[in-house]
């Protein structure tokens, strides 16, 4: 039997992906510091199979990792600090110093580990990858402050200052700008490097916008589906910022953890680096309607011109590469806001915590209005 570690396994992706494994076969050890808000109280949440071997536990903690690592053949490192806050230093010592210990224990102490799975984020693309009628493909860099406050919301030529038709991105080029996507690009480096160099079999998965059932509603900060159904339900109009048009492709949560277990035992996935996206772009606004629609609320979508700062326009992952090892995703929007909305009726606590979560945000001014 082959033993696995989770780290962040008690977490949404690591919990579907935990599932996963035990329904191949695997017996799985789950390492996870039921870090708050996302964990209430430090209790195990009751998603995790009690079928797993689970050790509290941070993946910055030398003693902790290691033990963790004991009797392991593979590892899915999936713990990781997200949103988008100001505490810059804490995205690199978890996502990426933790990653660095992950492969310097391995190595130093000859662990026979033989293969590690790295949750990484289609973050690093930034703005992502466009085309220009007259300079061709282009990256842009992030849309500078005073285009926002102006409400020009599309991303421009950085070339001739002309407009662009938003293509889907590829994995050949990284642009992370902001600190969760480079600390996620910083940890793909160091496991990809470092698993080559020596012959650890690595891959670096990059998600797109993941959602089902037991994603947090506690850390409400990002991820749409989560703050539009609770809001929602509330019987309160979510908010679109900037225009609502901005493109996304999200990606089912199952689809996801088959993912991560397809390339664990596909050698052909070593070494590289993987879109994991929805494979169809939907607006904001259209994620609202279909919300609503699923929900059966006559509810709209209220855009008052505000913007997130560092926010990327469109991003739509390509997702021919994963496609190439036999991976498609298969669930639908509305069957996935469905399936969210059923778990979150059942959750204790659904009072609109994205009402404080905004609150936050506007007092570190991460959320800034636009001028008229
Ligand atoms: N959810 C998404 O849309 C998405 C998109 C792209 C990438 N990702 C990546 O996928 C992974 C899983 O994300 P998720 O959405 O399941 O998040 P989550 O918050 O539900 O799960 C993360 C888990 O990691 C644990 N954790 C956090 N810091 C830890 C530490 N220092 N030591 C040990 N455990 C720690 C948390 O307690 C939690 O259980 C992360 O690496 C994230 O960056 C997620």
């Amino acid at each position: 039997m082959t033993n696995a570690l989770v780290t962040g396994g008690a977490g949404f992706i690591g919990s579907h992906t935990v599932d996963r494994l035990l329904r191949r076969g695997y017996r799985v050890r789950v390492l996870d510091a039921l870090t708050p808000p996302v964990h209430l109280e430090g209790r195990i949440p009751e998603h995790l199979s009690p079928a797993v071997e689970f050790m509290r536990g941070d993946v910055r903690d030398r003693a902790a990792l290691r033990a963790a690592l004991e009797g392991i053949d593979v590892v899915l490192h999936l713990a990781a600090y997200q949103d988008y806050l100001t505490d810059f230093s804490r995205f690199f010592d978890v996502n990426a110093t933790a990653t660095a210990l992950l492969y310097e224990l391995i190595v130093n102490e000859r662990l026979p580990v033989q293969k590690v799975v790295v949750a990484s984020s289609q973050s690093v693309y930034g703005e992502g990858k466009y085309r220009c009628a007259a300079d061709g493909v282009v990256y842009p860099p992030l849309r500078p402050e005073a285009q926002l406050r102006a409400r020009q919301w599309e991303v421009r030529c950085p070339v001739c200052d002309g407009p662009l038709q938003v293509e889907i991105t590829d994995e050949a080029q990284v642009r992370p700008h902001n600190q969760y996507a480079m600390s996620k690009y910083t940890q793909e480096m160091i496991a990809l490097n470092l698993g080559q160099r020596y012959g650890i079999p690595t891959v670096a998965m990059r998600y797109s916008i993941t959602q089902g059932p037991r994603q947090s509603f506690r850390n409400a900060y990002s991820g749409i589906c989560r703050i539009f159904v609770t809001r929602m339900l509330a019987g309160q109009a979510p908010i679109a910022y900037e225009d609502g048009g901005q493109l996304r492709d999200y990606v089912y949560v199952g689809d996801v953890a088959r993912a991560n277990v397809l390339v664990l035992e596909d050698p052909r996935a070593d070494y590289q680096a993987f879109n994991v996206g929805g494979g169809a772009a939907t607006s904001v606004l259209e994620y609202g309607a279909l919300t609503a629609q699923v929900l059966g609320v006559d509810l709209a979508v209220a855009v008052p011109g505000e913007y997130r700062f560092g926010d990327t326009r469109h991003i739509v992952s390509d997702i021919s590469k994963l496609a190439g090892l036999g991976w498609t995703p298969s669930t639908p929007l509305p069957q996935i806001i469905a399936e969210y909305a059923a778990w979150a009726r059942q959750q204790p606590g659904l009072d609109d915590p994205y009402a404080q979560a905004e609150q936050v945000m506007k007092q570190l001014g991460t959320v800034r209005t636009a001028g008229l």
